[in-house]
C-alpha cells in the first residue's frame, strides 16, 4: 500500500474549490465574493451581504427589496416548533436548542429533493429568516415568558433585538448588531462550514446540513470561544493581574481564548472592526472595565505570542460588545450561528453544483487478523 501522509486537522489540505470568500492571513484581508469585509460592515447590511454570499454579486435594488420581503415573510415559526422549544430544558445551552429546532424544521418543511432549486431557495430563505426567531423564542421561554412576535416593519438586526428585549434598538445599536452579523456571516473553509459541506455532500436535506454546522460551531475552539473569553477576563479580574495570569497560562501551555487562528498570522481584520464598533456601543452604554482589561491582555499577548503569529481573533472583542448590549453570555454563539447561516448555505449551494460525497482516507493503526475468542473462554 502506498504511504499516505496524515495532515492533522487537514491543515493546508484543500477540500473544495470555492468562490464564496477569500482570506489573506498575512495581510489581514477577508473578502466576501471579492469585497473587503470592512467595507461590507460599514456600507452594506446583513440582508444585502447575505444575497451577495448566496448569489455571487451584489443585488439590484429590486432583488434586495424582494429578498428582504421574503425574509420578513418567513420570520414566524410554527406553533408546534414553539411548543417543541418550550419542552426543552431551560438549563440547556441555547446552541443545543437551536440545533435541535433546526433539525426538527426538516420535519415541517418538504426539502428532501435537493435537486429542486425552488425548494432549495425556499429552505435557504426560511433558515436565514427563522434562526433569530428560534433563538429569541428559547431565550424568552426558558424564563417562562411568551416569545415576542417578530415585527415585519423592522429589518433583520432590529427585529432580532426587538424579539429579545421588546424594545427597538437605537440607530447606533442597530448598526452595531447589523455589522456584527455581517462580520460573522462567512469565513472560508472553517470547521462548521466544512461540517455542513460534508453533510450536504450526502444530499441530506438543508435543515440537517445546518443543524450539523450549528453542532460543530458549539465547540470552544470554534464559535464557543466568544463565551470563554468573558469567563477568562473575569477570572483575570483586573489589569494588574493580567501579566502574571498570562505568564502562568503560557507557561502551562494553556490556550488563551480569543487568540490564534489557523489562517491569520496577524490580527484578525474582524477583531479590528469590532473594536471600532465597540467604541460606538460604549458611547451609549458606558465603557465597561472589561474592555480596558481586554486591551491590556491584547498588548501583553502581542509581546509574548505575537512573534509566533498569535493575535486576537473575531471572538476576542465580540462578547464584550454583546455583553454591553445586555445580551446573555450563552447567546453569543447562537448570534454567531444566526449570521454564519448565510455562509453555510452559500457553501451548501456551491457544494451541490459539482457534488461528490466526501469520503476521505484513514491511516489504519489498529490490529489485524485477530482470532475471535468465545465469551466463555475469556477471563
Ligand atoms: N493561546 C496560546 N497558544 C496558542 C493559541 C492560544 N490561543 N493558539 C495557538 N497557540 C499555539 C499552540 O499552543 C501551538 O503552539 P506549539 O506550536 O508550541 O505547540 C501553536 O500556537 C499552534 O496552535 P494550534 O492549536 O496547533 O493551531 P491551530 O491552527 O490548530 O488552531 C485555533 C487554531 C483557533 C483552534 C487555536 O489558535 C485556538 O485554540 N485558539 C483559542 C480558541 C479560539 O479563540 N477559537 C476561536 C477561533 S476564531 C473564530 C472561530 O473559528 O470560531
Amino acid at each position: 500500500m502506498s504511504q499516505i501522509e496524515l495532515r492533522p486537522g487537514l491543515a493546508d489540505v484543500p477540500v473544495a474549490e470555492s468562490a464564496v470568500s477569500f482570506i489573506d492571513g498575512k495581510r489581514a484581508r477577508l473578502e466576501y465574493r471579492g469585497i473587503a469585509v470592512e467595507t461590507l460592515a460599514r456600507e452594506s447590511c446583513f440582508e444585502e451581504t447575505t444575497w451577495l454570499l448566496l448569489k455571487g454579486d451584489l443585488p439590484t435594488q429590486k432583488q434586495l427589496a424582494d429578498f428582504d420581503d421574503q425574509l420578513r415573510h418567513h420570520r414566524r415559526i410554527k406553533f408546534r416548533l414553539r411548543d417543541l422549544i418550550k419542552c426543552l430544558p431551560e438549563s440547556g445551552h441555547p446552541m443545543y436548542a437551536l440545533q435541535a429546532s433546526v433539525a426538527a424544521m426538516g420535519m415541517f418543511y418538504p426539502a428532501r429533493d435537493v435537486t429542486n432549486e425552488k425548494s432549495n431557495w425556499e429552505s435557504t430563505v426560511r433558515l436565514i429568516a427563522k434562526l433569530p426567531t428560534v433563538c429569541a423564542a428559547f431565550q424568552r421561554l426558558r424564563y417562562g415568558d411568551e416569545p415576542i412576535t417578530p415585527r415585519d416593519d423592522l429589518d433583520h438586526a432590529a427585529n432580532f433585538y426587538w424579539m429579545l428585549f421588546e424594545k427597538e434598538p437605537s440607530p447606533a445599536i442597530r448598526k452595531v448588531i447589523d455589522a456584527c452579523l455581517v462580520l460573522h456571516a462567512e469565513h472560508t473553509m472553517n470547521a462548521s462550514t466544512f461540517s455542513g459541506r460534508v453533510t450536504g455532500s450526502t444530499l441530506a436535506n438543508p435543515y440537517t446540513v445546518i443543524s450539523a454546522a450549528i453542532g460543530t460551531l458549539t465547540g470552544p475552539l470554534h464559535g464557543g470561544a466568544n463565551e470563554e473569553v468573558l469567563d477568562m477576563l473575569e477570572e483575570i479580574g483586573n489589569i494588574q493581574n493580567a501579566k502574571p495570569w498570562i505568564d502562568d497560562a503560557v507557561a502551562k501551555k494553556k490556550k488563551i481564548m480569543g487568540f490564534g487562528h489557523r489562517v491569520y498570522k496577524v490580527k484578525d481584520p474582524r477583531a479590528t472592526v469590532l473594536q471600532d464598533l465597540a467604541e460606538h456601543v460604549f458611547a451609549e452604554t458606558g465603557r465597561p472595565k472589561l474592555y480596558d482589561l481586554a486591551v491590556e491582555v491584547e498588548r501583553i499577548m502581542t509581546d509574548i505570542l505575537g512573534p509566533k503569529g498569535i493575535y486576537p481573533n473575531v471572538d476576542f472583542y465580540s462578547g464584550i460588545i454583546y455583553q454591553a448590549l445586555g445580551i446573555p453570555r450563552d447567546l453569543f454563539t447562537p448570534i454567531f450561528a444566526i449570521a454564519r447561516v448565510a455562509g453555510w448555505l452559500a457553501h451548501w449551494l456551491e457544494q451541490l453544483v459539482n457534488n461528490r460525497i466526501f469520503r476521505p482516507e484513514q491511516i489504519y493503526v489498529g490490529k489485524t487478523n485477530q482470532a475471535y475468542v468465545p465469551l466463555s473462554k475469556r477471563p
